[in-house]
């Protein structure tokens, strides 16, 4: 038995060795936080060989992995061998779309997959454990971070987290293709006020038990092996040091039984936020609340051992934290064999492989979105129309594979350009316009990064007059969103709105093709343009999969996982807001002030969420529950028949929303609780059944409980949350 292994192993390790299981440093390269001190190189060979260390983080490769794991497992008393970590957000080095683009698939088994390729290649290179998935909900744009996350509902966001928990993790993490997760960041870091990155979150009870917590507990109902401490306070307690997320909910109420790792540094910023007077109250802090691994802090492994002889710190405390951080490790199969993911064959084949990059095409297709399309303007046709490519980003080969690539070669992506050269059938001329950004490396200081130059317009504005149609790629940069890619302005990045208008001017058959990690303000694109693809950034097989779309070899099925605001001052604005007291009643009365609303700009946001289009139509009749009276201990039996209504097969997301009426607190005027991925053949009809239960109709009191009550309830079903067919039923306590 694995805790029979580890009981022993603990019974002979010295306070100090214990303590070094809870140390993790970052290798001396692709650093992810605040540059480490120069000197600190030397001090880390030296603990690696004094078994002070428990991990490493991004260090990648056989070889450099073996290396590290050598001075762990021949050179320190014990031979324990380290957990090697990395940042394997959207794949290693075959890219999959950004997270957040996957996330608009809403096709559950693509998105395991797509985290199996990952863990495949990485596992190749040695890694053994990813810093993923991000399970974040997040309803504000500006926040850099929303790329790497699922979006905004905790409905659809805990599906997916455990969908890519299944693909890390597999049935058997001992397996050379199986890596360990990380669910992150515990928790709400989403909520960062105004959307500013590493800022304050002050959010309710509600909101915290409702929303930002349940992708987490899905994760930990899934097995996750490991989660990661957010860098935000909640309520005044930053998350590092927070007693009551980690230990009272995670670990007792939860039954988490894997390991907690911090965020970069975020040990030592204890300090910084005021909340710990100094390193060693910090390293108390943490410890106590149940950080059990200190990710570049440098902190536990020189004050922890202090901290328990003194009696600041019981060393059952210490013991937990390390058995389950070796439990792990014995998990992995690194102690039957450390080198088991340093196999250079394995890496050389797996890495970048056919099959991969087949999986990742799939997974891009399916993550695009049409938003908009009027007249049919899409697709293209394959044969004798001049066509004008127009943007600096329909020639990019880096900017599609998006942010947190730290693995993959530079320039590997295939640009949209590329992808377009392979239909030969049309004629078709590039020309940039401008470009987005004035570099686009990682480290650029994003606040001049914005491209202001117009030289090239007149050169796209002469092949846009000599076109059929204009396909304008227009967007952000790969690296303008992401960690600390925070942004106030999230409208088309520099001059390309200009430049879009001008071209506007000269013709109007545009299909507007975005890239962007994050909803972006494009209210006179969606007034004007009559044609918009949102494909994110999709990784390597990007310009593949928007040509294939482009040219109606594949229908587009995503939907979108995040609202699109009309502008900034919309935000945050979600779709499963509250009723308030004064909702809207008649827009169309002048006479109406005193109501919740802006002046300025409608209630309605640009696109909402759950909403995409396809190249056929579906229609939504039927929509049927089993009685109209229910126990409470019930199910509800939902059925609903949806038929296509165009002239081409399509897959379309039928999704079902709650609104629990009267409550005592209030709920949602929506609630996703059901969906389903269908396809369909031209008139083709399908009956979707869904079933509703207590997990799906109740929802977390101000204490934390979840708790469900009797009363009516409102049931919608459509192709967005925008729903076409709704009805009622009632809950009863028999
Ligand atoms: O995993 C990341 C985290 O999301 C942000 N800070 C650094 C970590 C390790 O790179």
């Amino acid at each position: 038995l694995i805790s029979e292994k580890v009981d022993a192993l603990i019974k002979i390790m010295t306070l100090k060795e214990k303590i070094g299981q809870m140390n993790q440093y970052n290798g001396f390269w692709d650093v992810t936080g605040p540059v480490p001190n120069e000197g600190d190189a030397e001090e880390k060979y030296e603990h690696l060989k004094n078994g002070l260390v428990g991990s490493m983080l991004s260090v990648r490769g056989t070889k450099a992995v073996r290396a590290v794991q050598k001075i762990a497992v021949e050179e320190s008393r014990l031979g324990i061998p380290l957990i090697i970590g990395f940042d394997v957000i959207h794949g290693y080095k075959t890219l999959s779309p950004i997270p957040l683009a996957e996330a608009a698939s809403w096709d559950l088994e693509a998105i395991e997959r797509s985290a199996q390729v990952a863990a495949a290649e990485a596992s190749a290179a040695g890694i053994n454990w990813t810093f993923a998935p991000m399970v974040d909900i997040s309803r504000d744009p500006r926040w850099g971070r929303v790329m790497e996350g699922a979006g905004e509902d905790p409905f659809l966001g805990s599906k997916i987290a455990v969908a890519r928990v299944r693909g890390f993790q597999g049935d058997d993490l001992s397996a050379v293709n199986t890596i360990a997760a990380c669910a992150k960041h515990f928790a709400a870091y989403g909520f960062s006020e105004a959307g500013k990155e590493y800022n304050t979150v002050d959010i309710g009870n509600s909101t915290l038990h409702n929303i930002a917590l349940p992708p987490f507990k899905a994760t930990v109902d899934a097995n996750v092996k490991t989660l990661m401490n957010a860098f935000n306070e909640l309520d005044g307690v930053p998350a590092t040091g927070n007693k009551y997320l980690l230990r009272d909910i995670l670990k007792n109420k939860w039954g988490f039984k894997g390991f907690v790792i911090s965020d970069w540094a975020s040990i030592k910023e204890l300090v910084v936020w005021g909340y710990a007077k100094d390193n060693k109250d910090a390293a108390k802090m943490a410890a106590l609340a149940g950080s059990d691994m200190d990710m570049e802090s440098h902190i536990y492994v020189f004050e922890l051992e202090q901290l328990v002889k003194d009696g600041s710190i019981d060393e059952e405390i210490i013991d937990d934290a390390v058995s389950r951080i070796l439990t792990v490790k014995f998990e992995l199969g690194l102690f039957d064999d450390p080198y088991r993911y340093c196999d250079e064959i394995r890496e050389k084949e797996v890495i970048n492989s056919p099959e991969h990059l087949d999986a990742v095409l799939d997974m891009a297709k399916k993550s695009i979105v049409l938003l908009k399309n009027e007249n049919h303007l899409l697709p293209l046709k394959k044969e004798g129309q001049n066509i004008a490519l127009i943007g600096a980003l329909a020639n990019e080969k880096n900017s599609p594979l998006g942010s947190w690539r730290i693995a993959s070669k530079d320039s590997t992506g295939v640009s949209v350009l590329e992808g377009m050269q392979n239909y030969k059938g049309n004629h078709l001329v590039y020309k940039k316009g401008t470009d987005v950004t004035i570099g686009s490396t990682q480290f650029i200081n994003e606040l001049n990064i914005n491209n202001t130059d117009k030289s090239g317009f007149k050169d796209a504005i002469d092949a846009a007059k000599k076109a059929d149609v204009v396909v304008m790629v227009l967007g952000e940069h790969g690296f303008q969103s992401g960690e600390a890619r925070s942004r106030t302005d999230i409208d088309l990045p520099g001059v390309q709105q200009e430049l879009l208008e001008e071209v506007y001017k000269v013709n109007k058959n545009i299909v507007l093709v975005l890239n962007n990690g994050r909803p972006l303000t494009i209210n006179w694109a969606d007034k004007h343009i009559p044609a918009i693809l949102e494909t994110w950034q999709l990784g390597t097989q990007a310009g593949n999969a928007v040509a294939q779309v482009l040219y109606g070899d594949y229908n587009p099925s995503g939907k979108l996982p995040m609202t699109f605001p009309r502008n900034v001052g919309q935000i945050p604005i979600y779709y499963n807001y509250k009723n308030t007291g004064r909702p809207i009643s008649d827009t169309n009365n002048p006479n109406l002030v005193f109501w919740s609303h802006y002046s300025d700009v409608e209630n309605t946001p640009l696109y909402p969420f759950g909403h995409g289009l396809s190249y056929t139509t579906f229609k939504y009749e039927n929509l049927v529950l089993n009685k109209k009276t229910f126990d409470i201990n019930e199910s509800v039996h939902i059925s609903v028949n949806v038929t296509n209504t165009g002239k081409v097969t399509g897959k379309e997301v039928v999704q079902l929303y709650i609104r629990d009426l009267v409550a005592s607190t209030t709920r949602p005027v929506k609630e996703l609780k059901e969906f389903e991925l269908i396809e369909l053949q031209a008139g083709e009809t399908k009956t979707v059944n869904f079933v509703l239960n207590k997990a799906s109709l109740g929802f977390y009191n101000n204490q934390g409980d979840f708790i469900i009550e009797p009363g009516e309830f409102e049931i919608f079903v459509g192709g967005s949350s925008y729903t076409s067919l709704d009805t009622r039923f009632e809950l009863e306590l028999f």
